[in-house]
């Protein structure tokens, strides 16, 4: 018989180590006989593509970036994801509509409202990870110290972010794993969580 396919995110700001733990989490499941697809949003789709430029260049108005990111998500879902989970495989991304929770929700959007959005055709995952770290931390390993007006206005919205993301805990399918640890504690802390789905 098929193994049913899992749904793993991994989220949280910049810093908290989301893509070295997606990968080793990917590594251990693949020791364990499962397929893994591992990916990421913004992805690298065209809108994805988009959302990274605009980052480089200037950022798109709070309106298309929303947008944006709906459409790229999309995509990944009827492309890459919902594929492989109807393939029995493990999907393990790096961020997804929590994100956008987050980070939209820090720009002005209500968080309860995105979430609404996405949940008409996004998959609600089987376990979501929320690497929390303390913005001080997250800052410093990102290699800013939030003194300089445009670093304290990141700092600022990284903290709204951190707050959303935690009021994700009490969901039933959400853990938040203390990533202040080192890469080899959280990532034992991952396997452990992950035995338990
Ligand atoms: P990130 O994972 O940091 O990519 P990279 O390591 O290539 O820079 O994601 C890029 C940024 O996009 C990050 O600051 C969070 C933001 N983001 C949103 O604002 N909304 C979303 O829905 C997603 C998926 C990401």
């Amino acid at each position: 018989m098929q193994k049913p396919g899992l749904l793993i995110i991994l989220e949280g700001i910049d810093g908290t180590g989301k893509s070295t733990q997606a990968k080793r989490l990917g590594e251990w499941f693949e020791a364990r006989g499962r397929e893994v697809v591992l990916s990421r949003e913004p992805t690298d789709g065209p809108w994805g593509r988009k959302l990274r430029e605009s980052a480089a260049t200037g950022r798109l108005s709070p309106e298309d970036e929303l947008e944006y990111f709906l459409k790229d998500r999309r995509q990944h879902v009827e492309e890459v994801i919902q594929p492989a989970l109807d393939a029995g495989k493990v999907v393990i991304l790096d961020r997804y509509y929590f994100s956008t929770m987050a980070y939209q929700g820090a720009r002005g959007f209500d968080p309860a409202e995105i979430r609404r959005k996405n949940e008409e055709f996004a998959p609600r995952p089987d376990l979501l990870v929320i690497l929390d770290l303390n913005v001080d931390t997250a800052l410093e390993r990102i290699g800013a110290r939030g003194d300089t007006a445009n670093e304290f206005e990141k700092r600022e919205s990284l903290q709204r972010c951190r707050e959303i993301f935690l009021s994700l805990k009490d969901e039933p399918f959400a853990r938040v794993v203390d990533s202040g640890r080192s890469l080899d504690d959280v990532a034992a802390n991952l396997r452990e969580i992950a035995d338990g789905i």
